[in-house]
């Protein structure tokens, strides 16, 4: 651990699996957080085998970039978006959060500690907050954690999905549900851990890249990502309860497909509109780690979907790229999306 890695190139290396060398950490016990104030050597975490993270999943993470400026700068986007975010998902586990300020901070403190990690654009250093209940006791099936540790370490990435902006192939899931109702929106690995079984079975058995969970023809989310569909003129996106994540780049995305005028539609999506959509119309794939990911195919009902000429279509390249231009301080920053940070 601590091994340099920013000479390995982070488009070769799986998305993910690069580190910048130091991280953030803050102990929560009776009741109070402390922080040192400062990054330490990224390092083994301390952790008893019975602590309650390891049997009962009180877990959970988040997932932000820092990108490189067209002016050399570095700024985090939408970071308190996402720290709202990591509260509302250890609130969600009934355990205690930090302050927002001290999330943040750490955020902060641990980008800027790996600043010199972060890939040129396309490439991103990949921010990954994570909380762990420490409790130990291996009774505590019904019980929250009474402790924690909070901890920030980041990533050198490149492309989330391995060829880089290419159209995907979605398997629609209509039986199987990613997770349950009410735990969806929170950004816990246990809903990753349940959709792992039939996203390996639909990329065997279909050659698909992603699952698209539909519970009884309800479109959701894919997992990893949100999902839209998009023409010339509307955007169309699942309206947002507690059974999938409430995405930051799905919310990005709405805000900036307004501005530039498409019609934007928060609604039930229903799986016979997909046909017919299909016909004349793109879809796409949101999130931190897909950015914004154009869809080829469409399997759903033994059918498969060719979306226009099955290659990534104008509005989604173009909403792709107003994102990107504000990430990388391309273009204005009129919601104050961008954190500048020492770097
Ligand atoms: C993200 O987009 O940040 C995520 O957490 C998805 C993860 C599967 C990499």
């Amino acid at each position: 651990m601590g091994t340099p890695q920013s000479n390995l190139d982070p488009f070769s290396a799986p998305f993910g699996s690069l580190f910048g060398d130091s991280m953030t950490m803050a102990v929560w016990a009776d009741g109070a957080y402390s922080y040192p104030g400062h990054a330490v050597d990224l390092q083994p975490i301390p952790m008893h085998p019975g602590a309650h993270a390891l049997h009962y999943a009180s877990t959970c993470f988040e997932g932000l970039k820092a990108h490189r400026q067209a002016d050399g700068t570095l700024a985090i986007f939408r970071l308190d978006d996402h720290v709202n975010r990591m509260l509302q998902s250890i609130t969600k586990l009934r355990m205690s959060p930090p302050d927002a300020e001290l999330l943040r901070t750490m955020i902060i403190d641990a980008v800027e500690a790996n600043a010199s990690f972060t890939p040129d654009p396309p490439g991103s250093l990949y921010i990954r907050p994570t909380f762990i209940g420490t409790l130990e006791n291996i009774g505590a099936a019904a019980a929250p954690s009474d402790s924690g540790l909070l901890y920030v370490i980041n990533s050198p990435v490149g492309d989330y999905f391995a060829g880089g902006i290419r159209p995907l192939n979605i398997y629609i899931e209509t039986e199987i549900p990613r997770t349950t109702p009410q735990f969806g929106m929170i950004k816990s690995g246990a809903n990753y851990a349940m959709a792992l079984g039939p996203t390996l079975d639909a990329k065997r058995d279909h050659v698909a890249d992603q699952v698209l969970f539909a519970t009884g023809g309800d479109i959701t989310e894919t997992g990893a990502s949100n999902f839209f569909l998009v023409d010339g003129d509307r955007l169309i996106t699942r309206n947002l309860d507690s059974s999938f994540l409430h995405g930051v780049t799905r919310a990005s995305v709405l805000t900036m497909a307004a501005e530039l005028g498409y019609q934007v539609e928060e609604r039930a999506v229903p799986l016979d509109e997909l046909k017919a959509w299909a016909e004349h119309g793109e879809a796409f794939l949101s999130g931190t780690a897909a950015v914004v990911a154009p869809v080829g195919t469409i399997m759903v009902a033994g059918e498969t979907l060719q979306l226009g000429d099955g290659q990534p279509g104008d509005n989604t390249l173009k909403l792709r790229q107003a994102l990107v231009d504000v990430q990388l301080g391309v273009s204005a920053d009129p919601y104050g999306w961008r954190t500048t940070v020492t770097g």
